[in-house]
């Protein structure tokens, strides 16, 4: 199928609110070519871009990407500065066109615990896009899905002992304004490259009623053509929720 031909399978009517990808499989791609891991990483970036222009001109409201979990402290520290560097120079060399695209940055996980050069960047980066409208492109970074869990029953906690809140007033709506994702739909669609069949603690109270998609491919190697067969096929799908009978989006 030539490149543009397969976005005529898709209806409009029911497309994802918010996509959320798991961008795995950069080292295997690397090591595949006898490359550093980096230079997986590398090319990782340069997947991700046709993705973010592609859903930006798809009208998805929010993009969700994880890119750096909780654990993936465990890696050598070579990998990890190396990581960590790579966000830095590409969120500096990109901004410009991001911010052009009325893309709105926003990035979710335990910022503290970066490196004071990765906050500073992202810092700038939210602020310089805050006012746009367009895609919501959502980073998940030193993201786990426990931790952000545990802080939202936290900052519940707190409301409790301050008496903002009492003990009935505590529901799962409550418990979602206190998430990382306040104010962000839940993801529709999680689609997970590299062959790999699990969430590895992404968006664990988010993704109750999510659609999953995979595919073995490794991230670097992600195009637009297969986000937009992860949308053909999620628009297959039945969206119950539980009730009989409903369709996606209904
Ligand atoms: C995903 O690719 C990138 C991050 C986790 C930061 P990996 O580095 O996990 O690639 P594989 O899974 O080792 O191939
Ligand atoms: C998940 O990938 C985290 C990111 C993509 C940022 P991992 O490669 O870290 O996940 P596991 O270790 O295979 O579960
Ligand atoms: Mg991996």
């Amino acid at each position: 199928m030539k490149r543009g031909d397969i976005n005529q399978y898709l209806d409009i009517h029911k497309m994802p609110s918010h996509i959320a990808i798991i961008m795995d499989g950069n080292g295997r791609w690397a090591q595949e070519r006898g490359l550093p891991r980096v230079s997986g990483h590398k090319a990782g970036v340069n997947a991700l871009k046709e993705i973010i222009i592609a859903c930006s001109d798809l009208n998805i409201k929010v993009l969700s990407l994880y890119a750096f979990s909780t654990e993936n402290w465990k890696r050598p520290k070579e990998e990890v500065n190396a990581l960590m560097n790579l966000l830095v120079s590409s969120l500096k060399k990109e901004i410009d066109k991001l911010n052009e695209n009325n893309i709105k940055i926003r990035v979710i996980g335990e910022k503290e615990g970066l490196p004071e050069k990765v906050q500073k960047e992202v810092i700038k980066a939210e602020e310089r896009t805050k006012n746009n409208t367009g895609l919501i492109l959502n980073i998940a970074l030193n993201y786990g899905g426990r931790k952000e869990i545990i802080h939202s029953v936290k900052e519940v906690c707190k409301k409790v002992i301050n008496n903002e809140l009492t003990l009935d007033d505590i529901d799962e709506n409550i418990f979602s304004q206190m998430l990382y994702t306040n104010g962000l739909p839940d993801p529709d669609l999680i689609i997970r490259p590299s062959g790999e069949l699990r969430l590895s603690n992404f968006l664990l109270w988010q993704s109750a009623y999510s659609e999953f998609w995979f595919t073995p491919v490794y991230w670097p190697d992600f195009k637009k053509e297969h986000l937009i067969q992860a949308i053909i096929d999620y628009q297959k799908r039945n969206r119950r929720f539980g009730s009989i009978q409903t369709g996606v989006g209904e």
